[in-house]
């Protein structure tokens, strides 16, 4: 490994993520900017994914926003174009787009709430990682992390659309990277576990009492360990910041 290696290891690469305009997608996209990669920042509201890149600007790194709803599979196709336009290709793609949706008990929910929660969840991220697969095989190699959450195996109250939802990502991890494997595109889950963001303002209580209640930069080692594996590396693998299952 030379130094290069060592202080830009993602150099050369082109990361696209979604949910970048804040929180955990925000504090990742500022960390592999500076760690070399040129970084395609989505979400839908452009002030916040304008403020994201001027974050990366400002340290000297190298990004570009294009704002899109995932629920609209045409606006993520248009995404992937404008990455491969502007920055070359695609290597990296962080599916992180996500919401937490309405907190009250299924009996009580509201249908179309439920599924929304779905189709920004699930839909959104089978369109993010539908249009992307194309520009990754045409690199040779490439890596989609999906973010994931502990609630997809622990069951909360008032919770149950995005714990269905998260399982559903967690079987699509699966299936997509034995699909994946002859292309060297690896697939593979990252579980934050609770971190303070906009999404969880309200919910921190919900969190069991021994958890570590993170800030979005504390997600950026596991992030940087799965963007910077051998092209072989692993896949199909669930990777887990929470202190307990
Ligand atoms: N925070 C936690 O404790 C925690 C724990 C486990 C997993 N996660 C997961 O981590 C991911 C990021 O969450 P976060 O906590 O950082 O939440 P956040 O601060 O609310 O950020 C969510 C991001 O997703 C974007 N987004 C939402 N709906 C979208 C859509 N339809 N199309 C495009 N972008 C959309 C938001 O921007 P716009 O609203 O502008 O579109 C925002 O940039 C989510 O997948 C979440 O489920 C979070």
């Amino acid at each position: 490994m030379n130094a290069n290696s060592q202080h830009q290891p993602l150099a050369g690469k082109v990361a696209v993520i979604t949910g970048a305009g804040r929180g955990i997608g925000r504090a990742i996209a500022c960390a592999y900017a500076q760690a070399g990669a040129a970084v395609v920042c989505n979400a839908r509201q452009e002030k916040e994914l304008q403020e994201t890149v001027a974050l990366i600007s400002q340290a000297g790194g190298t990004a570009s926003l294009f704002a899109a709803d995932v629920v609209d599979h045409a606006q993520m196709t248009a995404l992937f174009q404008h990455a491969a336009d502007r920055h070359g290709g695609v290597d990296i793609v962080l599916v992180n787009a996500g919401t937490a949706g309405e907190s009250r008990k299924l009996h009580n929910s509201d249908p179309a709430r439920w599924r929304e929660t779905m189709e920004v969840n699930v839909i959104g991220a089978y369109h993010t990682v539908h249009a992307a697969i194309p520009h990754l095989q045409a690199r040779g190699a490439g890596k989609i992390i999906l973010t994931g959450s502990g609630s997809r195996h622990r069951p909360v109250p008032g919770m149950s659309a995005y714990a269905c939802s998260k399982n559903a990502l967690w079987m699509m991890t699966q299936v997509l990277a034995v699909e994946l494997e002859e292309f060297n595109i690896s697939v593979n889950e990252l579980i934050p576990g609770p971190v303070k963001t906009a999404m969880t303002r309200f919910g921190e209580q919900t969190f069991p009492p021994q958890e570590w209640i993170k800030e979005p930069a504390d997600v950026v080692p596991l992030a940087m360990f799965l963007a910077t594996q051998a092209d072989r590396g692993p896949t199909a693998q669930s990777y887990s910041l929470m202190r307990r299952a």
